[in-house]
């Protein structure tokens, strides 16, 4: 009968791979989600005809499923947009708990048999030892993440102590790992997995801030790692397939989006960025605020507008009417279109996602390096809702947090239109000098309600 599991599995690794193919654009993503839960679904169903699995757990296993199925849908329609971060750490952590408690099952029952049978199987005991300390790493760290996300943790300032700490606590890892394999006990293995996640919370603990997305890619990075040599320690291959698609593809974002801020995922570890909130120190010089009657004016007779869609889009949801005041300027001649930072939001391709969702050509979206030479040449700037991405300071002082990232360099625009509800900060909690600009006019307001107002004002132009 195992065969039958092992071309369920084909099929499967097929079509999860051809998943990640179609989510690749934003066009066919959704596409791409379903065929690669579809091949989840075959790999579960088909776990059912592999001869190790015990038919009078059956009602558990069912019950489990059934469980799983209700909380995942629940999720999925109650976890706003914006909250979306915090769930992908929550899976993800479930992914590590997971694959800790697979590794501690098996190595109750598969080890003690072999000990039994008169020695132990040294890959066995050597994989799932690993695969479930970095599992128990990635479930603390993501548990972590997450409640950071939802600011029950704030972040403290690095210190010399917890590098030392976390040094310690990685020795003794290495220690405890080591000891195991020379006598593997599984009480060393239960040691082995709290100490592993003593340091997913030391780890996680002193990073913050603009660092936050970078780190919860990693931690899925090392699920994903964990999971497939779990696989190999129990011969899955589902298991080693499917981790290893996430190790790798969070692998590519870790490095992806620590470019985009100009990190090492290094320095995202060892070092200090965001969520210490220290203000940028070059500010200077008045706040212009400008009516709806006036930007609307500005906006309409106006060749060429970029819209910077940001976080504050998101949370008022404005996308819709982004969208609506786009087809009205380009109804009135207007060139319109869209600049995407690489972070915006609060995560990767969340402006993308949005403004698919409200049916915006994606061939209007343009990336940072292929707008940025266009700002020079571009009458009104629009920033709905963003700040951090197109922080000069990140260009010109070195004082600054945020200084490294690369921005949108809306500053070149002949006029800025800041759409935001005060002159408070961004996420990493810096002053943003764009605000000060003689070039720049503040439209003060909740996005979605400004945006309204700003059509009907246009219509009536
Ligand atoms: P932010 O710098 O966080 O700025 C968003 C701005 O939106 C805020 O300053 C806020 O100002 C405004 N806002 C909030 N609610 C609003 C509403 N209802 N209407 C209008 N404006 C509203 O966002 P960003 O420019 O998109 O930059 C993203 C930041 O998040 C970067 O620092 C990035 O590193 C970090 N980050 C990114 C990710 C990923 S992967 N995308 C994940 C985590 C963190 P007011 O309060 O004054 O309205």
């Amino acid at each position: 009968m195992g065969y039958i599991t092992e071309v369920g599995y084909l099929v499967s690794a097929f079509l999860f791979i051809l998943g990640i193919k179609y989510m690749g654009h934003p066009a066919t993503a959704i596409r791409g989600n379903w065929i690669s839960a579809i091949g989840m679904l075959i790999a579960v169903l088909f776990t059912f005809f592999h001869p190790s699995v015990h038919f009078e757990n059956l009602w558990f296993i069912l019950l489990a499923i059934v469980l799983g199925t209700v909380i995942g849908l629940y999720l999925a329609g109650v976890v706003k947009f914006t909250e979306m971060p915090q769930m992908v750490s929550f899976f993800n952590g479930m992914g590590g708990l997971t694959i800790a408690l697979i590794s501690i099952v098996e190595f109750f029952t598969r080890g003690i048999v072999s000990e039994v049978e008169g020695g132990f199987d040294w890959f066995f005991v050597a994989s799932s030892a690993f695969s479930g300390v970095v599992g128990s790493i990635s479930f603390v760290g993501s548990m972590l993440a997450m409640a950071k996300l939802w600011g029950i943790f704030e972040s403290s300032k690095r210190s010399i102590f917890i590098r030392v700490f976390n040094a310690l606590v990685l020795l003794s890892i290495l220690i405890i790992y080591v000891l195991l394999i020379i006598n593997p006990s599984p009480y060393l293995l239960v040691f082995l997995f709290i100490m592993g996640g003593v340091l997913g919370f030391s780890g996680v603990f002193p990073i913050g801030g603009a660092d936050m997305p970078v780190v919860i890619a990693l931690l899925n990075a090392f699920t994903g790692l964990a999971a497939s040599i779990a696989g190999f320690a129990i011969n899955n291959n589902a298991m080693i397939v499917s981790g290893t698609l996430v190790g790798a593809s969070g692998t590519i974002l870790t490095i992806l989006m620590a470019k985009a801020m100009n990190r090492t995922v290094l320095g995202v570890i060892l070092g200090g960025f965001g969520g210490t909130k220290e203000a940028a120190s070059n500010v200077k010089g008045n706040v212009q605020e400008i009516s709806v009657q006036d930007a609307a004016v500005l906006l309409a007779y106006s060749k060429k507008v970029i819209i910077v869609p940001g976080y504050g889009m998101a949370v008022s949801n404005a996308q819709n009417e982004v969208h609506e005041l786009e087809q009205l300027l380009e109804s009135k001649g207007v060139e319109v279109k869209y600049a995407i930072h690489p972070v915006a939001g609060r995560m990767p391709g969340h402006m993308n996602v949005l403004l698919a969702e409200a049916k915006v050509d994606y061939s209007k979206l343009y990336e940072m390096n292929e707008i940025n030479p266009e700002f020079k040449n571009t009458d009104v700037v629009l920033v709905v809702g963003a700040n951090d991405i197109v922080n000069p300071a990140a260009k010109n002082n070195p004082n600054s947090p945020l200084y490294g990232m690369p921005i949108l360099e809306v500053d070149q625009a002949q006029n800025i239109i800041f759409m935001k509800r005060s002159l408070r900060p961004g996420f990493a909690g810096v002053e943003n000098e764009l605000f000060y600009n003689p070039k720049t006019r503040m439209l003060f307001g909740d996005a979605k309600e400004t945006l309204k107002k700003l059509i009907s004002e246009i219509q009536n132009l």
